[in-house]
């Protein structure tokens, strides 16, 4: 296996360490676990190779399906054009081994095709990519997520355990059926909304935040970006700082070509790019309004 580490990116806090995962470069995953968890919902689990730094919390990896699985209505174009983003929902290692954990929803091309994926198989890597969630920030930390926006937390919240953190996690989706199961949640003070009232409170995440008696000084969500206006305006008004791991509809996912630009607070107007500069941004970083008013 190659492995060619990617020019441009922003150095990490330390020294790379180079190849999976630490310092971005190309490299394959091996599918061992492909299975359904919930409603359109799906775990991968990885083997990579055994080298570099672990990934942090919020990065993600930019994935193409290799040969030998059908993305028929791609055929001749090459492959950079295939990729798609996933944050990192899990990593282990132990005894040489590596196991890395995405967590996706089944939503359009690649997504079907990947829930066909069988043990096996190959799939191309790139990463990790973006910027992490802060690990040191003030206690508690409340974790927000909506949807298929739990993946990232679910790594964030792991890793906040092992460091004795102290968090909590709010966690909706529109139904019950559409949730991960609680067992595979992080943290022990869980509360949870659904649209369709199967499951904790009837209502979004916004309707939980509301009724919280928690003082939490630090907020980490992730989700669908008008979920991350509310939950960045919940979080101003109580004076805790607010982090958001934002998704944009991504072209390279390496800074090149602008697709993934998103409204900048502040003036004259500007742009921050999702990929490069997020996907975790502070709150107050994104115009909310201007995008909640666009098409981006
Ligand atoms: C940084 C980042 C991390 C992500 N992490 C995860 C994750 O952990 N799990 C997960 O399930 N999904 C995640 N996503 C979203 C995921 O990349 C898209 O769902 C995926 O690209 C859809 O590919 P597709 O070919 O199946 O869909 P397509 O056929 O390309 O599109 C199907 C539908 O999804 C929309 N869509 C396509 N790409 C994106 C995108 N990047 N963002 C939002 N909507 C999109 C399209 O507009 C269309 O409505 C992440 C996105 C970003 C930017
Ligand atoms: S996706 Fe190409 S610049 Fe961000």
């Amino acid at each position: 296996m190659t492995r060619r580490p990617v020019q441009g990116r922003a150095a990490p806090d330390r020294a790379p360490a180079g190849g999976p995962l630490g310092e971005p470069a190309l490299f394959s995953g091996g599918v061992l676990r492909n299975q359904r968890v919930a409603a359109g919902l799906y775990e991968l689990l990885l083997a990579v190779p055994d080298a570099g730094d672990p990934p942090r919390p919020g990065q993600f990896v930019s994935l193409v399906l290799e040969s030998g699985v059908a993305q028929p209505e791609f055929e001749g174009l090459e492959g950079p054009l295939l990729r798609r983003p996933f944050s990192v929902a899990g990593f282990v290692q132990a005894r040489g081994r590596r196991r890395l954990k995405l967590l996706y929803a089944s939503v359009g091309r690649i997504t079907r095709r990947m829930a066909a994926l069988v043990p096996g198989a190959n799939i191309g890597l790139l990463g990790p990519l973006g910027t992490p969630f802060p690990l040191e920030v003030p206690e508690p930390i409340l974790l927000v997520g909506g949807g298929r926006g739990i993946a990232p937390l679910l790594y964030l919240g792991e890793t906040l355990a092992c460091r004795g953190r102290a968090f909590a996690l709010v966690y909706g989706a529109r139904r019950g059926a559409e949730m991960l199961p609680a067992g595979q949640l992080p943290g022990g003070s869980i509360w949870l909304a659904t649209e369709d009232g199967a499951r904790g409170r009837r209502g979004t995440v916004l309707d939980v935040l509301d009724g919280l008696r928690l003082e939490a000084p630090t907020v980490m969500a992730c989700g669908p970006h008008g979920m991350l206006a509310s939950v960045a305006g919940w979080s101003a008004a109580r004076g805790a700082a607010c982090w958001v791991s934002v998704e944009a509809v991504f072209g390279c996912g390496t800074g090149l070509c602008g697709g993934c630009a998103i409204p900048a607070a502040g003036k004259p107007p500007d742009f921050l790019w999702a990929c490069r500069q997020g996907p975790v941004l502070p709150a107050e970083s994104v115009d909310w309004e201007r995008w909640n008013a666009s098409d981006l």
